[in-house]
């Protein structure tokens, strides 16, 4: 039976990805900060899923946590990099610091982390997927998203760039670059729990939910192993990328 690990499970994407690859028929190692809300799914999901508390930012922990992992929940053969998030929309020049410095370490230096330690394993056995959660901000700006769309445009060419590198290896690489999604914790957490003006991002429009990106995983991970979908750009129809702008000066 395949191994997955999701990162961000606790919530949103992460815990539809877990519910759908367990149903699949996987083992899945769900981690995030958040313990009560892995074990609340763990008892929904029983012995095949592991609840991991991990905080991607933490480069020692993330290692030890990883060695030890019970036996039956290794080798990882899919890591699902899902664990992510916007902090705040303001124009850069009014932008919070440390809500740019968090996005860093979550977003790239936290995937980074997970990345460096499992894809040694991955190549030696000469099989694994990773899945990594971009976003469409990372190819399109928008105002207000001046660090998180910098932080997915990482992890677009990371992505890109490992595929050269595995170049020859039966590991495949996807960035799945999501649009707008509802049903998650996404945007609570983005205007630092205002509820009433995350609400209004998905007010009348008919949005992508978790188990759209769930059951787009599942078909990854099911496409056959010489076949690999580099990017995957995924809107709800009512989002379209609408460019350009220009100031006039008005006299
Ligand atoms: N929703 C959208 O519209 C959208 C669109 C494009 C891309 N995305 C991307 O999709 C991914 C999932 O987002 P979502 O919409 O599902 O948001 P969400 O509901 O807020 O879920 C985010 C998950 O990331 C985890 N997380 C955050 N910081 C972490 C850390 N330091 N260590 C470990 N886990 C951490 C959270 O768990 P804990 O708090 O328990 O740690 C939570 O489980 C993110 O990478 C996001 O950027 C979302």
């Amino acid at each position: 039976m395949n191994i997955a690990l999701v990162t961000g499970a606790s919530s949103g994407f992460g815990r539809a990805i877990c519910r759908k690859l367990i149903a699949d028929g996987y083992k899945v190692i769900g981690g995030g900060r958040r313990l009560d809300k892995l074990q609340q799914l763990a008892e929904e999901l029983g012995n095949n899923f592991f609840p991991m508390q991990l905080d991607v930012t933490k480069k020692d922990a993330v290692e030890s946590i990883l060695l030890q992992l019970p036996k039956d929940f290794q080798p990882i053969d899919i890591l699902v990099n899902n664990a992510g998030l916007a902090l705040g929309q303001e124009p850069a020049y009014q932008a919070n610091y440390n809500d740019w410095q968090t996005m860093i370490e979550t977003n790239i230096i936290g995937l980074i982390h997970l990345t460096h330690q499992i894809l040694p394993s991955m190549v030696e056995r000469n099989f694994g997927y990773i899945i990594n959660l971009g976003s469409v901000a990372g190819t399109y700006a928008y105002k207000g998203g001046n660090v998180y769309g910098a932080s997915k445009a990482f992890v677009k060419q990371f992505s890109a760039n490992l595929r050269t590198d595995l170049l020859g290896k039966k590991i495949r690489v996807t960035n799945i670059e999501p649009g707008l999604c509802g049903g998650t914790e996404f945007s609570n957490v983005r205007f630092h729990g205002n509820a009433e003006k995350a609400a209004d991002v998905y007010k009348g429009v008919e949005y992508i939910t978790p188990e759209d990106i769930a059951n787009t995983v599942s078909w990854l991970v099911n496409t056959p192993t010489h076949f690999n979908v580099n990017s995957l750009e995924i809107m709800p129809v009512a989002q379209v990328p609408a460019g350009l702008a220009v100031y006039k000066e008005t006299n």
